[in-house]
């Protein structure tokens, strides 16, 4: 007898593997920490650690941790050229997919799959992004590249790089939060992409170019990018209700509310959501929040639809004066972190990642004997 056949849509609920990076269940926890506790009293570089090499760093292992990504913070002549060369109406993810896929062609390990060798280039590419996505956005304005400086952490760094002056205090923990919220997370969309492309022993640099792709997508990475398109259309707490109303009538997508696992509330959103209520106070934006505020009280008491994260990144970014072309890019600055984790353990216990299709096509039939 054939075995049950079972199919969940979109891999609703579907376990597809194990992991000891993270876990959603009973609130999100990275190898064991509650992701609050990370953002409230670490770094991203310690969180980084945390993630690649399984436990947060004592001061010697930061110090070296910090050293080896400082020394790793190079990119190839080509790379650099392509970064200046690229088209200026080119999406900054898909420059920056290609810039990872060019640093594979210069990496001395790409073919080399051990777990000194993967870990070797998770740091990297976790030092060599942040630079890509600053060149590619400065050459892109005509502006001269900054490198980074030895006395700031990696967050005040891809600010500084990326504006040219270094954030303050608040802006470097707002920022420095982001990405730790940002830095993983399951088995969303891109992480399962990374895990598949190198469940067939293929490499690093493959796995996270493809997973670049799946987080583009405006239904995971890529929305942090439309919301502050929702703010705009939404145009001001005057009118908000009415637009919300009316995109509900046409059944429009909100972007940066909903998840496929948080049915009830994203930690991550709330944690963040302070962060952006300061931002905008302090760059004289409360409008947008409190558009903000009324868009999330409808959608929770009609829809029972809550913010994810890039609900409020999006609004801290735009207040911080950053770009909205940067926000799917500095996703990816963080969550390399996670997808580099993921790679590495799956390697560690695979088995190729072959699902099988439920078939919807034709019945059998012939094909014509020639006329
Ligand atoms: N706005 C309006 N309605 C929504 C939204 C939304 N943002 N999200 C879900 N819904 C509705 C759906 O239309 C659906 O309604 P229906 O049952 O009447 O058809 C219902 O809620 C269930 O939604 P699904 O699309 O089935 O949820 P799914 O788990 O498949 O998708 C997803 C999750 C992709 C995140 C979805 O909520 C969405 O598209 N949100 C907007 C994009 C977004 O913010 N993505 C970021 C994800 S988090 C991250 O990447 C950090």
């Amino acid at each position: 007898m054939a075995a049950p056949e079972i199919y969940s849509p979109g891999l609703e609920g579907v376990i597809a593997g194990e992991t000891a990076i993270s876990t959603v269940t009973g609130g999100l926890r990275y190898r064991g920490y509650p992701v609050t506790q990370l953002a409230e009293k670490c770094c991203f570089e310690e969180v980084a650690h945390l993630l690649l090499h399984g436990d947060l760093p004592n001061s010697a292992q930061l110090r070296e941790f910090r050293h080896r990504l400082w020394a790793y913070a190079q990119l190839p002549s080509q790379v650099n050229t392509f970064l200046h060369e690229a088209p200026r109406k080119a999406a900054s993810m898909d420059v920056l997919r290609t810039a990872v896929s060019m640093l594979a062609l210069h990496d001395p390990d790409t073919g080399d799959n051990s777990r000194a060798a993967n870990l070797r280039k998770a740091e990297r590419l976790l030092a060599q992004i942040p630079l890509a996505l600053a060149t590619a956005y400065r050459a892109g304005k005509g502006q001269p590249i900054v490198r980074p400086a030895a006395d700031l952490g990696f967050a005040a760094n891809l600010l500084y790089m990326v504006r040219g002056t270094p954030p303050d205090d608040f802006e470097r923990k707002a920022f420095d939060v982001s990405l730790i919220l940002y830095a993983e997370h399951e088995f969303n969309a891109s992480t399962f992409t990374a895990r598949v492309v190198c469940s067939t022993e293929s490499d690093l640099h493959s796995s996270v170019v493809a997973a670049i792709g799946a987080l583009k997508g405006p239904l995971h990475g890529g929305a942090n990018e439309k919301v502050m398109d929702v703010l705009f259309a939404a145009g001001g707490p005057e009118t908000a209700e009415a637009w919300l109303r009316a995109a509900m009538e046409r059944k429009q997508k909100v972007m940066g509310f909903g998840h496929r696992v948080y049915k009830t509330g994203d930690v991550r959103a709330r944690v963040l959501k302070e962060y952006a209520r300061q931002a905008t106070a302090r760059a004289g934006m409360q409008k947008w929040e409190e558009t903000a505020e009324i868009i999330e009280r409808i959608l929770a008491a009609e829809k029972n639809l809550f913010p994810n994260l890039d609900w409020p990144a999006g609004r801290l970014y735009h207040a911080m004066g950053l770009e909205i072309a940067l926000y799917t890019p500095f996703f990816v600055a963080a969550r390399v972190s996670g997808w580099s984790a993921h790679v590495i353990e799956q390697l560690e216990n695979n088995r190729i990642i072959r699902p099988r299709a439920r078939y919807t096509g034709p019945d059998e039939r012939m094909v014509p004997d020639p006329a």
